[in-house]
């Protein structure tokens, strides 16, 4: 390692290790391995009663051992001897939507496994468990620096951590992951066991599950009962393996015990997980960059995809369940990019990094060793970000507008085998693939549907992307059908063997270049496939441009700000983040509480309604306050509020009180702070949590699932 870097290194980890009082302790999602050096003194002046290795330790069962990476995209915890997992409903949706028919329709109606036997296996479901980590940074940037040219660093560094993880995977059964922190400044190494046989226990139904739907996504007051509950199954001597009747109910090292005391204003409240992505060092040109050009084109294309999709869905029971899965994904961050749109303008956060890189500027001009390492990286951003723009516009609407049809994006599979096709090779892996995944695919999949869609979307692509950056193929067809949409559809769905199960069933069977060729889906995904492709290579050179340059200004304020503790983007590696239950004020006279009771539910519910209707037997329990044990004077808490650091990516993930026990479930982040993943918003920002009395009363009192609560360790 070159002593600029190494010296660096040094600065990184030593200014970490300074505790700064002013280190404010809601913002940060803490790397668990670090938290002795960084958070402790802070954590237990805040109420934590455990010690750092009670909470990550390889040798000893802690905390960490009961947190699993749930899919790869949400957060789980075990929470009893027999691998029990609690998640979010959002989470298991899904495996839920893909184990319903509409015969046998548990999204809606809700399931509960009355014995092992009953629990239903998820395909594809995974969960990882981290088993240690490992600060690898002096290995892998052994002689690097921060000059040393892109394409020598980037051998190196991947001859590095490919040796790195093959001396590491020990089993077949784990992963080794080395991720890149602080920009590429520092590399860290990750161990987990994954486990394969994974079952769905329980759930409540949808209306309860996402009771507020769209509506209340992403916002507060809320009240939903956002979980589900799976099983971890493993061989007989407890290691990970595939499924198999014969697998046992896995054994973890530690679980979480429930408590059932309840909460109550700044309480200490912490969550670990695996926080997908955050970009806190985003400059102010990429602030701009979402802000003018692109959130607004993905809101706009997903309202139209929405609104085509719901149409449909409101107008049939068959069509609603396949559809549910995608809408819900789609929906979700189409709100989400309003959101962040909204609040970046509101809280000024462009102002606020514009302040920030005039100070980094400052500081590089006034030394010049500082000017030969660090240059100005700000104005390679600058310049790169202005280049794309003249862009965004075909990009996205690549992705959000062309691929949004169902037939356009299913047709690119084929691109491969067209290929192999034409070299006369053997084309039986894609065909077998395909055969493979077919039912699947159709499984969930309304031609009509599809077909109102595509008219949509193709006039929105010949109306809004400049001409020049439109595929010829894809005008001539708008040329030939006179910019008659529907007759474009209707024909194009007519002669498609991919609109057609049978017919794309029948090909498989007995491939042929020429029916390949000529049909229609194929050639259209075929030429904005093509039109793509010198766009994309143009972005990814910016991209690897950008990545130097973030990489420079990150080294920079780690050396200009050696006092500030720093923590590295999400990268759904796990991470901590400890704060306390808290309310907020979100406008002028505008004070929200921190906990919501049954009433609101009450309040809220529209019988018939898509997104507020309650089940009758819940509405008799809440009406009659019949909450067993989960009451507390006279009310059911439901939904509460704390200042932890979370995204997406901590859904399911435990809210755990100052004892290490489990008080909550975090599911969702509030609207005032939709700037969070860009700009933590010390005042507003707040994590959603489902209270975990909330979900034991649905379990227990509403579902009769009592002898899922006997598995647990329930603290009174
Ligand atoms: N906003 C939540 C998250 O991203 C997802 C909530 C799912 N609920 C819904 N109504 N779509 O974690």
């Amino acid at each position: 390692m070159s002593n600029k870097l190494k010296s660096l290194a040094i600065l990184v980890f030593a200014g970490l290790q300074l505790s700064s009082s002013s280190a404010k302790a809601d913002e940060g999602m803490w790397l668990p391995m670090l938290i002795s050096r960084l958070n402790m003194e802070d954590m237990q002046k805040k109420g934590l009663k455990l010690t750092a290795d009670e909470i990550y330790s390889v040798n000893n069962a802690s905390l960490k051992d009961a947190i699993v990476s749930f899919g790869g995209f949400c957060t789980g915890e075990i929470i009893s001897s027999e691998g029990l997992v609690l998640t979010n409903h959002h989470c298991g949706f899904g495996n839920i939507q893909a184990l319903s028919t509409p015969a046998d329709n548990i999204l809606a109606n809700g399931f509960w496994a009355k014995t092992k036997k009953d629990e239903r296996p998820s395909q594809g479901l995974f969960v990882n468990i981290l088993q240690r980590m490992e600060d690898v940074s002096d290995k892998v940037l052994e002689g690097i620096t921060l000059k040393t040219p892109e394409a020598e660093r980037s051998a190196k560094i991947k001859s590095v951590i490919d040796k790195l993880i093959a001396e590491n995977k020990k089993e077949s059964y784990q992963e080794v992951i080395v991720r890149e922190m602080f920009d590429g400044n520092a590399y860290y190494l990750f161990v987990y066991n994954t486990y394969k046989d994974i079952r769905l226990v329980g759930t409540p139904p949808e209306s309860i599950g996402k009771f507020g739907g769209d509506t209340d996504n992403w916002m507060w007051p809320r009240h939903t009962a956002d979980f589900s509950l799976f099983r971890i199954y493993a061989a007989a001597d407890g290691t990970p393996a595939a499924y198999s009747e014969s697998n046992i109910p896995f054994k973890p090292k530690h679980f979480l015990p429930i408590s059932l005391k309840g909460i109550k204003e700044n309480d200490f409240a912490m969550v670990m997980g695996f926080p997908g992505r955050t970009n806190r060092y985003l400059s102010s040109f990429g602030v701009d960059f979402a802000v003018q050009s692109a959130n607004p084109l993905v809101v706009k294309l997903r309202d139209a995809r929405l609104s085509t999709w719901l149409a449909d869905m409101n107008k049939d029971p068959k069509v609603d369940l396949q559809y549910a899965s995608k809408y819900a994904r789609i929906a979700n961050y189409w709100k989400y990019f309003q959101g962040q749109t909204e609040q970046l303008q509101r809280l000024k956060v462009a102002d606020l990094k514009r302040a920030e890189e005039k100070a980094f500027r400052d500081w590089v001009a006034a030394d010049a060793s500082r000017q030969s390492l660090y240059g100005d990286p700000l104005a390679t951003l600058e310049k790169n970000f202005a280049s794309q723009k003249e862009f965004v516009k075909p990009v996205t609407y690549y992705g959000e507008c062309a691929m949004a049809v169902e037939i356009i994006a299913n047709s690119m599979a084929l691109g491969m085998m067209e290929k192999a096709l034409i070299a006369k090779e053997d084309v039986s892996k894609f065909t077998g693939m395909m055969t493979k995944n077919i039912s699947g695919i159709y499984k969930d999949y309304n031609r009509p549907t599809d077909q109102k869609l595509f008219a949509v979307m193709m006039q929105r692509y010949a109306e809004d992307v400049p001409a020049n950056q439109q595929p010829e193929y894809f005008k001539a067809q708008v040329k030939k059908y006179k910019n008659n949409y529907e007759k474009w559809a209707a024909d194009l769905f007519n002669k498609s063997m991919l609109a057609d199960q049978a017919k794309f069933e029948a090909f498989l069977k007995n491939p042929s270049l020429k029916a390949l060729q000529s049909d229609p889906a194929f050639l259209l995904s075929k030429s904005f496939a093509d039109a793509i492709k010198p766009l994309r290579e143009k972005s990814e050179a910016l991209a690897a441009e950008s990545r130097v340059a973030n990489r420079l200004y990150m080294a920079g304020q780690l050396e200009m700000k050696k006092d500030k503790k720093f923590y590295p983007n999400a990268n759904s590696t796990l991470r901590l983040t400890y704060g306390s239950v808290l309310p907020y004020e979100a406008k002028d006279a505008v004070n929200y509480h921190y906990l919501t009771t049954e009433k609101g539910i009450l309040q809220k519910e529209k019988p018939g309604d898509r997104e507020f209707d309650l089940p009758a037997n819940m509405k008799q329990l809440l009406v009659n306050k019949d909450f067993g044990q989960y009451g507390e004077n006279g009310k059911l808490p439901i939904n509460f509020l704390s200042n932890n650091d979370i995204t997406g990516g901590n859904s399911g993930s435990p809210v755990i009180n100052a004892e290490g026990h489990l008080i909550g479930t975090a599911f969702d982040g509030n609207w005032e702070a939709m700037s969070g993943d860009i700009s933590f918003e010390h005042q507003v920002q707040r994590t959603i949590s489902l209270d975990i009395r909330y979900t034991l009363f649905i379990i227990d009192k509403l579902s009769g699932a009592s002898h899922l609560v006997d598995e647990m360790k329930i603290i009174k």
